[in-house]
């Protein structure tokens, strides 16, 4: 007989962070979020994603925006719900790893600001780059979501899985998530897996991914009847293609089965209503590239982030050198064993396929390395699962000595040389941290604030050597 026990599958809401940096470059405004937070508030997510991954870079870069601003307006208006970021483990939201005050202090702030759950991720699936900010999110009394980079390949068995999973359960986390940034799970697999990790942790489940491969909305109804706790999806103006899921084809489809999340149809119908135009807009002003709304195959044929083909196409093209694209296509798994099997997620995505390239291009392999894959190959980003190839190593790092420890172990705290070196834009706590992620674009945001406080403040209106440009 069927089991007819209830179990509501959660839904995490990606509309205001993935969703929108995966098809518009996370170019969606702070104002054209906020007027429909009240009705995103009353459908009842298990969470709304709102902040982390690019959003920060893009607010202060391209949108002019104070990022912590942005998150302490969703805390005013989500009364109900819990707001959730992503986070790069050691990297934070940047592109280095930083030392462990730094890491410490931006989770502690994102709590203060309004954080909920942090979602915690590393591109080698090295749990030791994680460590810093799960126990600074317990710390905070904060919740601690790990997330597994998603990926296929030799290493990456069920025991793989099941073997992680229990050490995440150890190291003091609060649920665990599948992330498959590429789209790579497919439905079936979808089954073992979860059904794997819910016998091998008692944590909650949650799964992420993309609709790149087409295959996404299958694989979330098979994860939901193996026991998956949570799923990510988007609402409809902005899912699909590189995006998630639709939210509204999610609740309709378990409607009425021990899965219904008994959200109110007509809600989401409204909000759907909202975003509509802000997708018409896209389109029409070439933000939203409708090729990214279409399936592409070729991930799961060569099990590469649909957003790495794009990098590599235009690699390629610059360096007029469109007809070696099947070849760097073969070269990149090549590359990938070569350097101990990771997933492909920023960096490593960019690291093995800029390399790829190299190797094809330069007609010998190894010829010339970058200094991201030497870093690599010194261990410098952590553990892979298995060893790189020990020829490879060889050539491109010579006799140094790979490191073994935890990267950040090497590194010495460096909260106070940032303060001291931004002090003069600092307006709230929270900027030295801006700062240490984007130091550049952190001082041109601050030299523009103060240009927009200077023009609208009456008491400095008059002074002459006011005209800052803006
Ligand atoms: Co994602």
């Amino acid at each position: 007989m069927a089991d007819t026990t209830k179990r509501p599958i959660k839904i995490t809401e990606t509309i205001l962070r993935d969703a929108h940096q995966s098809l518009i470059a996370t170019r969606m405004t702070t104002e054209q979020m906020l007027p429909i937070v009240d009705k995103l508030d009353k459908v009842g997510y298990h969470s709304v994603e709102c902040w982390g991954g690019a959003t920060f870079d893009a607010s202060l870069r391209f949108l002019k925006e104070d990022p912590w601003e942005r998150l302490r307006k969703f805390r005013d208006g989500f009364k109900n719900t819990k707001l959730q970021m992503l986070f790069r483990g050691q990297n934070i939201l940047g592109y280095r790893p930083y030392a462990d005050d730094v890491v410490e202090y931006f989770v502690q702030k994102s709590i203060a600001n309004g954080i909920d759950i942090i979602r915690i991720f590393d591109c080698l699936n090295d749990l030791r780059n994680l460590q810093t900010a799960v126990k600074a999110a317990n710390k905070e009394k904060g919740h601690a979501q790990v997330a597994l980079s998603y990926t296929l390949g030799d290493a990456y068995t069920l025991e793989y899985w099941t073997e992680i999973a229990k050490r995440i359960e150890d190291m003091g986390a609060n649920s665990i998530c599948i992330k498959d940034m590429a789209g790579l799970l497919l439905p079936y697999a979808a089954t073992e897996l979860i059904s794997a990790l819910k016998d091998a942790t008692s944590l909650p489940i949650q799964l992420h991914t993309h609709y790149t491969s087409g295959v996404a909305s299958m694989t979330y109804m098979k994860a939901v009847e193996a026991g998956v706790d949570v799923i990510d999806t988007a609402m409809s103006p902005f899912a699909l293609g590189t995006s998630q899921p639709a939210t509204e084809v999610m609740v309709e489809t378990f409607k009425g089965t021990p899965y219904d999340t008994g959200f109110d149809s007509n809600l989401l119908d409204e909000i759907a209503d909202y975003f509509r135009p802000i997708r018409d807009e896209a389109l029409e002003s070439g933000l939203l590239n409708p090729k990214n709304l279409g399936v592409n195959i070729k991930t799961l044929l060569y099990q590469v982030p649909g957003g790495m083909l794009s990098n590599l196409t235009s690699q390629l093209k610059d360096m007029h050198a469109e007809d070696k694209y099947y070849e760097v296509l073969e070269e990149v798994p090549k590359v990938r064993k070569d350097l101990g099997e990771p997933p492909l997620v920023t960096p490593s995505s960019q690291i093995v396929g800029t390399q790829a390239v190299m190797n094809v291009i330069q007609g010998e392999r190894y010829k010339m390395v970058t200094k991201e894959t030497k870093a690599v190959l010194s261990g410098e980003y952590g553990a892979t699962v298995k060893p790189f190839d020990p020829e490879v190593q060889k050539k491109c790092i010579g006799d140094k000595e790979p490191i073994t420890c935890r990267p950040a172990d090497l590194l010495e705290n460096e909260l106070d040389k940032l303060e001291s070196e931004m002090s003069q834009w600092k307006e709230q706590d929270e900027d030295v941290l801006s700062y240490a992620l984007f130091p550049q674009v952190a001082v041109d945001f601050f030299k523009y604030r103060e240009a927009q406080t200077t023009k609208v403040d009456p008491t400095v209106a008059d002074n002459k050597n006011g005209a800052y440009p803006v």
